[in-house]
Order: C-alpha cells, then structure tokens, then sequence
C-alpha cells in the first residue's frame, strides 16, 4: 500500500495501520457505489444554502476516493447527478454543474499523480458543452491509470440504464441478429452502461433514508447495503471502514443456503 494522498495531508500511522487491518480481517469490496444524500439539509443546518453543502461534498468525495484507492478498491462509483435531479431548481443545477467543471480541473492532475482513471455513466449529452469538454478531456487525460476506476453517475438513472439496454436489444431481434428467447441476465447486462464495471459489492447511502432513489437497479441485485444517518459532507474514510467492516461480516449467500456456501456446492 504506497502512501499517496489526493488531500494535501500526509497519512497518519494510525489510519495506514487501520487499513492493514481491514485487509487483513477479511475482503475488501471490490466495487463500492455511494448514494451521496444530505448535502442540502447539512448545509440548512448551518444557515446557508444548499450549494454550500454541495462544496462541502467535494471535501468528502476527495477523501473518500483516497481511502478507496489506498485500500485496494478497484472501482468507486458516485451518484453525483441523477436524472431526476435536472428537475431542482436552476440555480442548483447550475451551481452543481459548475462545481462539478471546478473539481475536474482542479483534481485531475492529483487523479493522474495516484494513479486514479476517470469514467463516468449516464446522458452526458445533456450536460452544457463546456461541462462535456471538461469530463472527456479528464477522462482522456486519466484514461492509462489502473489503481482505482473512479466511476461518475451523471445524469444516471437505473429505468433510463435498463431501458436503453432493452431499446438495444429490441433492435438486434428486428435486425434478425438475435432471437427473442436468447435475452438473459447476461445479455441484458452486456447492454447496460456499467456493461465493463462489476457489480457493486456494497452500497453506502448517507443522510439516514432508506431507499435506492433509481440508482443501480439492475446491478445492485445482490449488493449488501450500508445506510447512515450522516449526512455526505459529513461521511469521511472513518466511516468507511466502519461500513467496510459491516460488510465483512456479512455473508454473501446469492440466495444459497449458509450449509451450501460452507460446503463450497
Ligand atoms: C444529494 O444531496 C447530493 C447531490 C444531488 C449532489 C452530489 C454532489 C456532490 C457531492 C458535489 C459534486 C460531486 C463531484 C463528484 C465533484 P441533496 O442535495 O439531495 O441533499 P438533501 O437531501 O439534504 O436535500
């Protein structure tokens, strides 16, 4: 575990040995997806307003993506933008899209230094021209590095993922290329856009509330979920771990019985 940092703080010993720990007590997820939630009301419990908490949230993302890359996780999804969220008033799209431009230019070059690749998922065509440039130019410029696949979902939503997939698939039985009774799990995985992504592993939702809100809805099938009442600018790498640990103790049966996961059948 080299000892890189995205923050300008150095790495305490105490967090290195907290790390060693957690790889050695048991697996670290592979793909973790985060429903970051509460900017707002963080912000509102402050008495400003709502974008302040959005900046806060950068402070998070930067934190835990450092945790994630130091840790050994291979992909860290974000829902940043969901489809629904071009519905918020204007000045908060507005203010996020230009937060969202900001953080690209200033992060991608620490993104590059530790080794970080930037993706992302969902319509960007629907994002201002600038805001595309910004996010292909940080996706080119990062697109050689392998220790973490930090993965955007901007203007994503789990209907608007599966029904594009099925769109795709209905055109390959018009075009004669496939039979309707060849569509399977698989195949309708294959036409997602997290087609090259595995699925979660452990799904983190901030602010306290107890639903998906159209994330991954195809992918989280057999996901373990890890919900907390902190709100997003709030949640840093000590809950995490927390959360990490959580999901080590968990056992992951795929509807299995625990006999037959302990008996390898
Ligand atoms: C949800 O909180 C948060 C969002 C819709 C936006 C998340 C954006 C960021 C953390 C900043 C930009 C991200 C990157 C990757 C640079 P909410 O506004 O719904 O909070 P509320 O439920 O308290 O109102």
């Amino acid at each position: 575990m080299d000892n890189f940092t995205l923050t300008n703080k150095k790495q305490t010993d105490d967090d290195r040995g907290i790390q060693v720990d957690l790889s050695k007590d048991g697996l670290i997820p592979r793909h973790i997806a985060v429903i970051m939630d509460g900017n707002g009301r963080w912000a509102k419990s402050r008495g400003n307003i709502r974008l302040f908490g959005h900046k806060a949230g950068v402070d998070s993302v930067r934190d835990i993506t450092e945790a994630c890359a130091q840790l050994g996780v291979e992909y860290l999804t974000l829902y940043a933008f969901s489809t629904e969220n071009w519905g918020r008033p204007m000045d908060e799209v507005t203010g996020l899209m230009q937060l969202l431009v900001q953080s690209l230019r200033s992060e991608t070059k620490k993104l590059n230094e530790n080794d970080i690749k930037l993706l992302t998922i969902g319509q960007l065509e629907r994002f201002p021209e600038s805001c595309q440039r910004e996010l292909k130019e940080a996706i080119s410029l990062t697109s050689g590095n392998k220790r973490l696949n930090l993965c955007l979902a901007l203007s994503y939503s789990g209907r608007w993922d599966i029904i594009q997939a099925v769109k795709k698939l209905a055109h390959q039985v018009k075009e004669g290329k496939i039979d309707p009774d060849d569509i399977n799990d698989e195949l309708i995985t294959s036409e997602l856009v997290t087609a090259d992504i595995p699925d979660p592993d452990l799904i983190i939702r901030t602010s306290g509330e107890f639903r998906i809100s159209n994330f991954l809805l195809w992918q989280l099938a057999y996901s373990e979920l890890y919900i907390t009442n902190t709100y997003w600018p709030d949640f840093r790498r000590n809950e995490l771990y927390e959360a990490i640990r959580s999901y080590q103790k968990r056992e992951r049966r795929y509807g299995k019985t625990s006999d037959q996961l302990q008996r390898n059948v």
